[in-house]
């Protein structure tokens, strides 16, 4: 345990990684150029365990990550939803999957 106390204390602690980048005293700033993608696949209306209504697009042929904080659902949006549903609709099928990609 790094840290306990409110919000604002963690933001004034100076041993706390996170209260930096909370405080906005550390940044990580975006890739200044991403790469440009064409296809992509929308999934609306998740819900299952925390995820109330999400509406979420995934960008196809490129590198994408979900993030987020603990327990926020991405574990769920890909695991329970994402793949579920590609499997329903395209089935195992390996060339079938390589389409999706390219
Ligand atoms: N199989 C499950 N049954 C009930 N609740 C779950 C299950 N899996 C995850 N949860 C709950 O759903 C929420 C989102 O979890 P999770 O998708 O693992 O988040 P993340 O991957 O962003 O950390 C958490 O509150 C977690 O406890
Ligand atoms: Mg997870």
């Amino acid at each position: 345990m790094i840290f306990e106390g409110t919000y604002p204390e963690i933001l004034k602690d100076g041993k706390s990684l996170t209260g930096k980048y909370l405080s906005g005293h550390y940044r990580i700033e975006p890739p200044a150029h991403v790469r440009k993608w064409k296809r992509s696949i929308q999934l609306e209306g998740c819900r299952q365990n925390n995820l109330k209504n999400v509406d979420v697009e995934f960008p196809l042929g490129v590198f994408t990550v979900v993030s987020g904080v603990s327990g926020s659902g991405k574990t769920t949006l890909v695991k329970q939803i994402l793949y579920p549903a590609l499997m329903k609709l395209k089935g195992s099928s390996p060339t079938v999957w390589a389409n999706i990609a390219s």
